[in-house]
């Protein structure tokens, strides 16, 4: 599959003069833009490090296999288990969800409310640590029996847990870009080590812009779903309403014309995570002469992760380590 990036920038240039010194203006003044206000990228050699540690035992040594909310198919997501389960079965690293409690504590969770994957109920944002911590976070999982009384962890507890296991950690933060910025700020300042061996990624580049605002030395990555405003992750279309709908998808080609040439330099990532479909050896290459990496997720079936492994190779984040298993959008 295409990316709709290249359609764009081919109808872009609209006919007549005045729209070719519109263009030509606008042209230059998000050139000069992104010049000022970038962050350049971190050294590669560091970035090679963090991307291809040569660690874990599924991967050829070159490509980097990382579990999905630490491998959600084999073992709770975002727990200490699951990321015991990882490194277990081979995982270079795994890919955690950034949260917070009612009371500020970085946690590990994927939604902002705790009802899909706890026996608890209600927002995140309600609850503080002791209550949370009370909850099953294996409660809903389809192995519940065997790891029956799992718990939260703190972002803390995960990272420590990653670090003794020597576990590359794919940091993934879904919003509050300030908070966020600050709890990882904290955490590569206790443990050093971080810088060497994980990555900060979001679907909002303002996450990562802040990131790199509070900490330039850290790696980080955007992470984009062509058609993601309009459309849901199985393709549906997420308006009912058909102007709606229009109107999103307009959005979309901006988005995704603006993260293949602007916000990418603008942010100075390292990493592009990009859902698996749209990934071909010649959108590894557009990436890769602009010193980015391509991250595919979600690869959950045997013959993708050999095309992903052995043809493409690029790095990709799974569900499982161990068996073929639909994808948790
Ligand atoms: C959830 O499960 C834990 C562990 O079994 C238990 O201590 C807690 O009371 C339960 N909470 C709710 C709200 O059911
Ligand atoms: C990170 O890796 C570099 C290069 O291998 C090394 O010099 C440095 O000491 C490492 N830093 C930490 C904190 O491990």
């Amino acid at each position: 599959m295409k990316s709709p990036c290249t359609r764009l920038s081919s109808c872009w240039c609209c006919s007549g003069p005045a729209a070719l010194v519109w263009t030509t203006a606008l042209t230059v003044s998000l050139y000069l833009f992104v010049a000022i206000f970038r962050f350049p990228q971190v050294p590669t050699s560091r970035t090679r490090q963090v991307l291809h540690p040569h660690k874990g035992t599924v991967g050829s040594g070159k490509v980097s296999v990382v579990a999905h909310r630490g491998g959600g198919h084999d073992a709770p997501e975002n727990t200490i288990i699951a990321i015991r389960e990882a490194s277990k079965n081979g995982a270079t690293g795994v890919e955690l969800d950034l949260e917070f409690s009612a009371d500020g504590v970085p946690i590990l969770m994927h939604d902002e409310t705790v009802d899909r994957t706890t026996n608890g109920s209600g927002p995140l944002s309600q609850m503080t640590l002791s209550e949370l911590v009370n909850l099953d976070a294996a409660a809903k999982h389809r192995l519940s029996d065997k790891f029956a009384g799992e718990k939260i962890p703190t972002l803390e507890e995960a990272v420590e847990e990653c670090i003794k296991l020597q576990l590359t950690i794919y940091f993934d933060v879904k919003g509050h870009p300030d908070e966020a910025a600050a709890a990882l700020k904290l955490l590569y300042k206790k443990h050093p080590v971080l810088y060497n061996c994980s990555i900060v990624c979001s679907f909002e580049p303002k996450v990562i812009y802040r990131m790199r605002q509070s900490d330039p030395e850290v790696i980080t990555a955007l992470t984009h779903r062509p058609w993601s405003l309009s459309r849901l992750g199985d393709g549906a279309s997420r308006f009912s309403s058909p102007w709606k709908h229009s109107w999103m998808t307009l959005l979309d080609l901006v988005l995704d014309w603006a993260h293949h040439h602007v916000l990418w330099k603008l942010c100075g990532i390292s990493a592009f995570l990009i859902q698996k479909n749209f990934v071909s050896p010649e959108y590894v290459q557009y990436w890769a002469e602009r010193g980015v990496e391509v991250v595919a997720w979600t690869v959950n079936t045997q013959v993708e992760k050999d095309y992903y492994q052995e043809l493409l190779q690029v790095n990709y984040i799974t569900d499982s380590l161990v068996e073929d298993c639909d994808p948790h959008y």
